[in-house]
């Protein structure tokens, strides 16, 4: 069986008929925006990273990571036909450590393929790497959310459990709220935050 965290590489888009869309997230960039205008973005299990490339066409300084060499190879193959500079790597979040500030740190759809004592370490690592004024920005999963299988090795958030972490900081967003997936045909339970340090 596909290791969980190579579940999108090797069941997504690693496949023929994948198609790559870059696809952004207009309202995130928006609030980006209403408090950054410039500055570093490192985008964590990127994925097709649609949102951070579309903050790189507007000047922001973007590094993305991910474990699936296809979605990193794609999203520098787009940073290019967009005549774009992108910091792309394939890299493991299970062990890779943030060795720079930045100006705002995104991880959206990730931690439910990491176990718990990682995500405690990353977020740790997220927060202190995180500049002055600086932006974190999560989406994560909830317990008992559909996918969650008793013996998924991903963590699953409880309610409330994200906002508390950041409580020292000032939360500019944070909802808990359900979400159809349409692929997977089921209803999701989900968190978004995002908090000023
Ligand atoms: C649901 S996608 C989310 C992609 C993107 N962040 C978004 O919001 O659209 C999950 C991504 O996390 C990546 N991922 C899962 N486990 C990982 C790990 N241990 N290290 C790095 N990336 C990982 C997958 O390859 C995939 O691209």
């Amino acid at each position: 069986m596909t290791e969980e965290k190579m579940f999108f590489e090797n069941e997504v888009f690693s496949k023929e008929d994948y198609e790559f869309t870059f696809k952004k997230d207009e309202e995130l960039i928006e609030d980006i925006l209403k408090n950054k205008k410039c500055g570093k973005v490192l985008d964590l299990g990127c994925g097709e990273a649609g949102t951070s490339l579309a903050l790189a066409d507007k000047g922001f300084e973007i590094t993305c990571v991910d474990i699936s060499k296809t979605a990193i190879e794609n999203v520098k193959k787009e940073a290019k036909r967009r005549g774009i500079k992108i910091n792309a790597l394939i890299k493991d979040l299970e062990t890779f450590e943030i060795e720079e500030d930045y100006d705002v740190i995104i991880c959206t759809g990730v931690f439910h393929f990491l176990p718990k004592k990682i995500i405690f370490k990353l977020i740790k690592e997220i927060k202190d790497h995180t500049k002055e004024n600086g932006l974190n920005v999560f989406e994560v999963f909830l317990e008992g959310d559909p996918s969650q299988e008793e013996d998924s090795v991903g963590y699953y958030f409880k309610k409330g459990e994200l906002k508390k972490i950041y409580s020292s900081w000032k939360i500019l967003d944070y909802e808990e709220y359900e979400e159809y997936d349409e692929d997977e045909k089921q209803i999701n339970k989900l968190a978004f935050l995002m908090a000023k340090k």
